[in-house]
């Protein structure tokens, strides 16, 4: 608001809220990690700012594998968690590419948060007590400190958090520039402090590390165009695959949330699931069938054998395309607008909560376990269950694959809705239905956004789902031989629509996890 207010565009708003997560919301927020942003700005000028984390310089395909072949806690937890990190140099592009303010102005109050701290509400609390637990069960007190009081003990409501390593990484960051996380002695000393603890980080593959302007997935969707985050995310193609289903398979004569549309749905997304899991990977690393997995045509293949009646078993299904020869919720996304109609959707994480559980020494940097969003052991589950394949397989320098899908939803040429959320692998299925039930049932955005989630990744063949499940629905789903997981809620998806008669701003901050605001200026 800040920033809007002092007459920043809202990339320039969307730069400040990426820096200032970093402070306040460390389980998502971050420079440690990556994320995607897309942009579409009220000329009409679209872009998609890929700052995925990379695989260091000294990565093998089996880094994490023991000698019986299986995969360990290394991929997950402690400094070989971690891919060379992206939020600095994402938001520096896009600043570049569209900013207004000076880069200082936008960092700067970002700095004053973590120097001057700010006051731990409930959820805060909750928040960083859990993270400070887990880095001590991981055996990293020194990390845990960051999140704890001076005196080692847990935060409680209303203490003052301060970060003050944090603070002076950030204002180097604000007065150097984004290089100064990249070259030099701070880019030498996390390399150093890295390596020292097990990780494979080197100086030069920070150096190396540079943001990715990629070409947005664009595409019709019922009289929408559809913005969307293309590989290394696979966010896009598995939006294209489930919409152009959706209009394939006309769900939208179905009522929304009825075990007709939801089973129809289902069968599309483990379809479009195996393609992602077996198809998909860094674009500057493997071929990709790109043009035939956002085909029509394809997708109307694909869901022909659908039985309107009952679950194909998963077993049964794989990816449409032969694979060429040789990818809790613990993300977040932010949706701004500004007046002008500029907007930005912006996903971004650590993967897990608290990423690798370790904050570089000395620099308050904590940092990602996105390694595990590789197919460490090609063919077996990675943490979300996903069961990936050698597209996917780790090298030096290479993306890991990624299901954020930052979107923007345009009607006529004008902007409609900037949509996104974090949850893994549900993250695409809820943008899905957030954008079908807004294009497909005129539902608000708030309506869209209270709406029961559900989810299916082709493998494990289930349907997750949330607490919230009308019995009816779940019933019915299981009379037609799907399998139910209920988990307490799923994703945080805090968008934006414009109102197609008032263009009014409607902004929703999901109310399915608490920390989320919408606010207005
Ligand atoms: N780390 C989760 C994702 O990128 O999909």
């Amino acid at each position: 608001m800040e920033i809007l207010r002092r007459g920043g565009n809202a990339v320039d708003a969307a730069v400040a809220v990426g820096f200032a997560l970093a402070v306040t919301h460390p389980s998502a927020g971050n420079i440690g990690g990556g994320g995607f942003m897309v942009v579409r700005m009220a000329d009409g000028t679209l872009a998609a700012i890929d700052y995925r984390e990379e695989a260091p310089g000294r990565a093998t395909r089996d880094m994490y594998l023991d000698e019986a072949g299986e995969p360990t806690q290394e991929r997950l937890v402690g400094p070989k968690a971690a891919g060379i990190p992206g939020s600095v140099a994402g938001l520096a592009l896009a600043h570049e590419r569209f900013g207004t303010l000076p880069w200082a102005d936008l960092v700067m109050p970002a700095v004053a948060l973590a120097r001057d701290g700010h006051t731990l509400d409930e959820w805060h609390v909750e928040d960083v007590v859990r993270g400070a637990k887990r880095m001590r069960e991981a055996g990293y007190d020194d990390s845990a400190r960051h999140y704890e009081r001076p005196d080692g003990k847990p935060f409680e409501v209303g203490d003052v958090w301060t970060q003050p390593e944090l603070a002076v990484t950030l204002e180097r960051i604000a007065r150097e520039g984004p290089r100064a996380f990249y070259e030099g002695d701070l880019a030498q000393t996390m390399a150093e402090q890295v390596s020292a603890a097990g990780g494979i980080w080197e100086a030069k593959d920070l150096a190396a590390y540079q943001a990715r302007e990629r070409d947005p997935i664009v595409f019709d969707y019922r009289g929408h165009t559809i913005v969307t985050m293309p590989p290394p995310s696979a966010g896009g193609v598995v939006l294209r695959q489930i919409l152009a289903a959706a209009e394939a398979l006309e769900l939208y004569d179905k009522p929304w949330r009825s075990v007709d549309e939801v089973h129809l749905y289902v069968e599309a997304s483990k379809r479009t699931h195996a393609d992602r899991n077996l198809l998909l990977g860094d674009p500057d690393f493997v071929e990709l069938p790109m043009e035939q997995l956002l085909s029509v045509e394809y997708v109307q293949r694909r869901v022909a054998d659908i039985d309107p009646e009952r679950a194909t078993p998963s077993e049964t299904i794989s990816a449409g395309i032969a694979p060429g020869k040789e990818e809790s919720h613990q993300t977040t996304h932010f949706s701004v607008v500004d007046e002008a109609g500029n907007a930005v959707s912006n996903t971004t994480t650590l993967n897990l909560g608290f990423g690798a559980r370790w904050v570089v020494p000395g620099t308050g940097v904590l940092i990602n376990n996105e390694m595990d969003d590789f197919a460490v052991k090609p063919g077996t589950a990675n943490v979300f269950g996903l069961v990936q394949g050698e597209q996917n397989k780790i090298e030096p320098g290479k993306r890991m694959l990624s299901s954020m899908t930052p979107t923007i939803v345009l009607r006529d040429g004008d902007l409609r809705a900037i949509v996104g959320s974090p949850g893994g692998p549900t993250i695409t299925t809820t943008v899905a239905q957030i954008v079908r039930a807004v294009v497909d049932y005129d539902l608000t955005m708030d309506q869209a956004v209270e709406s029961v989630r559900l989810h299916h990744q082709w493998l494990p063949d289930k349907i997750w789902t949330e607490e919230r499940i009308p019995a009816e629905l779940e019933e019915g789903l299981r009379a037609r031989g799907h399998e139910i997981t209920k988990r307490p809620a799923m994703g945080h998806a805090n968008c934006i629509e414009i109102d197609p008669q008032t263009r009014g701003f409607r902004a929703v901050a999901d109310t399915s996890r608490d920390g989320g605001k919408a606010v207005a200026y």
